[in-house]
């Protein structure tokens, strides 16, 4: 029987060689203390990258997440976002219980907003009700199907926040500047914050990054501390993700094209899903049928492994540790699809 082709996240991927050897011989302090020079490195790279005044190593995408929200909200604050984000509906109601904030959820169907919608909530305050004190947008959008904001719906958004700070989810910040050609910084510039993972397409073992003005991230130091994610001799960790940063970035390329693959024989084999494969421009394939959980049973049974981020919403993730071999399998069992 031959391998099994995980297409349920890009987070089960393994760490490279590379990755492994610089873990094996990285130099360490204790980052508790601010002495892990690895760490210290692996911070100062993301915040060049991302153009801004410095960053924090944390353990995962949703604890930068969190504590973006609480250094710029406080408990009743309204964040107005899309509903399908993450931070709204994947991270265990964390930012009710965390910061006590509540969303403003707008449409974010194809991943980006209608800028007169959030027009409309930003001028709430005018008709007796709670201000909207920030803004949280997802790029990649990954509900949506990996979707790239295009930078300047991006920076009309941010136009239209004004002085409310605006928070980057760029768990996939990498796919979006390949999909869209633009660096991490164009993309990251219309932000306050912005959050990256290591841990998904790059390939690191455990990691993200949190990043926004100098006051911003001493405060959020403190809050990593708070939700007890301060981290020792986090250097190794860090090694690997400076690895990712460094070596695993041009090649997310070879993902989005492997998924716009799998795209067009999900869309052949299921027209009714009315699903368009153009869509499908970094290495998330996401469309709705009534019949997902099926779908996703039935390709498991041929092995090939996927999962629903709805009751009717199937979603399929190409990554470094799925190969054409690979692709060509789950794309031959889509095709024998009974649904
Ligand atoms: C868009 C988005 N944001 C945040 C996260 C959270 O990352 P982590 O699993 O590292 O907590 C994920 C994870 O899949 C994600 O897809």
């Amino acid at each position: 029987m031959s391998r099994v082709v995980d297409l349920r996240s890009d987070t089960v991927t393994q760490p490279t060689e590379a990755m492994r050897e610089a873990m094996a011989t990285a130099v360490v302090g204790d980052d508790g203390y601010g002495e892990d020079p690895t760490v210290a490195a692996l911070e100062a790279r993301f915040a060049e990258l991302t153009g801004k005044e410095a960053a924090l190593f944390v353990p995962s995408g949703v604890m930068g997440n969190q504590i973006a929200l609480r250094v710029l909200c406080a408990p009743g604050d309204v964040v107005l976002c899309g509903a399908h984000q993450h931070v709204v509906g994947f991270e265990m109601g964390a930012a009710a219980r965390n910061t006590g904030v509540q969303f403003w959820a707008v449409g974010d169907d194809a991943g980006v907003f209608d800028l007169e919608e959030v027009a409309e909530a930003l001028a709430a305050e005018s008709d007796h009700q709670v201000a909207v004190r920030a803004l949280a947008v997802e790029n990649t959008h990954m509900y949506a199907g990996g979707v790239p904001w295009p930078p300047h719906e991006l920076a009309g958004l941010a136009a239209l926040a004004g002085d409310r700070p605006l928070h980057l989810d760029g768990a996939r910040l990498f796919n979006a500047a390949v999909a869209t050609g633009e660096s991490p910084a164009a993309l990251c510039a219309p932000a306050t914050t912005v959050m990256a993972c290591l841990s998904k397409g790059l390939c690191a073992p455990v990691g993200s990054l949190l990043a926004g003005p100098a006051p911003l991230m001493e405060r959020a130091r403190v809050e990593r501390k708070r939700l007890g994610g301060a981290l020792r001799q986090a250097g190794f960790l860090a090694a690997a993700g400076l690895v990712a940063l460094d070596t695993m970035v041009e090649r997310l390329a070879e993902d989005h094209a492997r998924a716009r693959r799998l795209a067009e024989a999900f869309a052949e084999a299921l027209p009714e899903a009315d699903y368009d494969p153009a869509t499908c421009r970094t290495n998330i394939v996401s469309f709705d049928h009534p019949e997902a959980r099926r779908i996703v049973e039935e390709l498991a049974g041929a092995g090939v492994l996927g999962g629903t981020v709805g009751p009717r919403r199937a979603r399929f993730v190409t990554h470094h540790d799925v190969d054409d071999d690979d692709l060509e399998r789950a794309v031959a069992a889509v095709a024998r699809l009974r649904v």
